[in-house]
């Protein structure tokens, strides 16, 4: 049988179709309750959309453990071989907005919610295993470059490379970029990583530092910047229809998730800072050892209650996992939570995406839009004589030493060359000539020489053939000051 239609405080809706109005051509009036309530609704719909990574899509599925590693790690979701923890994705592209194209040239967002026994583990990567800049303080104006020019409201190729030419931390996830896994051909055809280095503990308290890697099993594929850009203008939401339908479809898109671990004490001595995140660890120093396997199956029943509100927090830990000293990461441990504070709401927790699958004790109360019974008569302090909920001293983060004097203190490694070009001289030729051509399409629109000269020396420190093809694709000479 057809349900009534009601208002939003449950009454049932007389008239849907004819505001009521004074005689037959009116005017409006105001006693129309309905009507206000349901203009007013929709000029409330919309949420402000994330400030990076706003154009995006989920899907539920599952983690399956594949591989024993209680060795390194007491995190309960790892603790057996075959056991299984649900989990919620999030892909998305970085600097466009919510209605961009899912085929631009961008880093992908890679975002997994992992619903455990002990709460929420977020692993909030992107498909590249480095990122641009190194210290969290660089974020914001690296993002402005990325997004549209205050004063045109459009991209704007001079900020994008004077900032880049002006960071040479940046050159190795720019050959990433432009090279042609810069534009994936869908999310099932990619790779993920955590990116930055993460800290796992054992139950004796013992820890090592780690690496995550999501290997697709779809295989990797990439889009030409043709074919991509003609996706673009024909079907802008190209990379969410694909997921959705290969998921509709049954053919379920899976990743394996491999570790790279390096014991504590390596960190003081390897050829690099390892928590620097423009680099790679060798995986011939640190091979990947397979910890399990993620699978998709279910797509989201409603995009803005589980897409849109998902709130996913590199912060959000759980016991066996804490973070390391990588200066980029340690600045977004405050800025996810505060984004979800801002654009969903102090309670953006108590929402079903966002709840986790175990009892939430805590002594935290109110706030706007808290759907919970707010605790109801429980304690609501700590320390308390009530039998309130208690800290537990074995969930402390491990400790850690630390040493020096507290400052602004720049890495000490300055090498921005010598991964750039290894990735540089591991590509085909084919692969290379398409990194010069993407690299020179991208760089055509920048007006001021200076920054193009100072871009081309970095590539050409990387390696002296990718500095001159870029030079030689821009029309001009390599720089006198190589
Ligand atoms: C989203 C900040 C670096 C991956 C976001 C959001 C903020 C943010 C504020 C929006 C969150 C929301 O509204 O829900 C930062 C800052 C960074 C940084 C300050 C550096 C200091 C990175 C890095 C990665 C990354 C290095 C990957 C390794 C993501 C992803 C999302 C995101 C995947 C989208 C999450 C989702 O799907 O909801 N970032 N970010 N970010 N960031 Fe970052």
């Amino acid at each position: 049988m057809t349900k009534k239609l009601t208002t939003s405080w449950g009454a049932p809706v007389g008239d849907n179709q004819n505001s009521i109005t004074a005689g037959r051509r009116g005017p409006t009036l105001i006693q129309d309750v309905h009507l206000l309530e349901k203009l007013a609704h929709f000029n409330r719909e919309r949420v402000p959309e994330r400030v990076v990574h706003a154009k995006g899509g989920g899907a539920h599925g599952y983690f399956e453990v594949t591989n024993d590693l209680t060795q390194y790690t007491k995190a309960a979701f790892l603790s057996e071989v075959g056991k299984k923890t649900p989990l919620f994705i999030r892909f998305s592209t970085v600097a466009g907005e919510l209605g961009s194209a899912d085929t631009l040239r961008d880093p992908r967002g890679f975002a997994v919610k992992l619903y455990t026994e002990e709460g929420n583990y977020d692993i909030v990567g992107n498909n590249t295993p480095v990122f641009f800049i190194r210290d969290a303080i660089k974020f914001p104006d690296f993002i402005h470059t990325q997004k549209r020019d205050p004063k045109t409201h459009l991209k704007n190729p001079n900020a994008v490379w004077d900032f880049w030419s002006l960071s040479p931390e940046a050159l190795h996830q720019i050959t990433i970029l432009m090279s042609d896994r810069g534009i994936p051909a869908t999310w099932r055809h990619m790779h993920g990583f955590g990116s930055h280095t993460f800290k796992w503990t054992n139950a004796e308290g013992k820890s090592v530092w780690i690496k995550y890697h999501w290997k697709t099993e779809q295989g990797v594929k990439n889009l030409s910047s043709e074919l991509a850009a003609e996706l673009a203008g024909t079907n802008p939401d190209y990379h969410i229809e694909d997921l959705h339908n290969a998921i509709e479809a049954g053919d379920y898109p899976s990743w394996k998730l491999c570790v790279q671990i390096m014991p504590l004490e390596d960190a003081n001595t390897y050829r690099f800072d390892p928590f620097d995140v423009t680099k790679v660890w060798s995986q011939k120093d640190y091979p990947l050892i397979e910890v399990g396997r993620m699978v998709l199956n279910k797509n989201p029943e409603n995009y803005f209650a589980e897409v849109e509100q998902a709130t996913f927090s590199p912060g959000n830990l759980v016991p066996g996992v804490d973070v390391s000293p990588d200066k980029l990461l340690q600045g977004r441990l405050f800025a996810y939570a505060d984004a979800h504070r801002y654009r969903v709401g102090a309670n953006h927790n108590h929402l079903p995406i966002n709840r986790p699958v175990v009892e939430v004790n805590n002594h935290q109360r109110d706030g706007q839009m808290n759907p919970t019974s707010n605790g109801g008569g429980s304690v609501y302090y700590e320390p308390n004589s009530f039998g309130g909920p208690y800290e537990s001293k074995q969930d402390q983060q491990a400790t850690f030493e630390v040493e020096g004097y507290a400052a602004s203190t720049p890495y000490d490694n300055d090498d921005f060359y010598t991964q750039a070009g290894d990735l540089y001289r591991l590509l085909s030729s084919e692969e290379r000539a398409n990194l010069v051509n993407n690299i020179v399409a991208a760089m055509k629109g920048v007006t001021i020489p200076e920054i193009v000269e100072r871009q081309i020396q970095h590539f050409y420190k990387a390696d002296p053939e990718y500095g001159t093809l870029v030079a030689a694709g821009l029309g001009i000479n390599v720089p006198e000051e190589v």
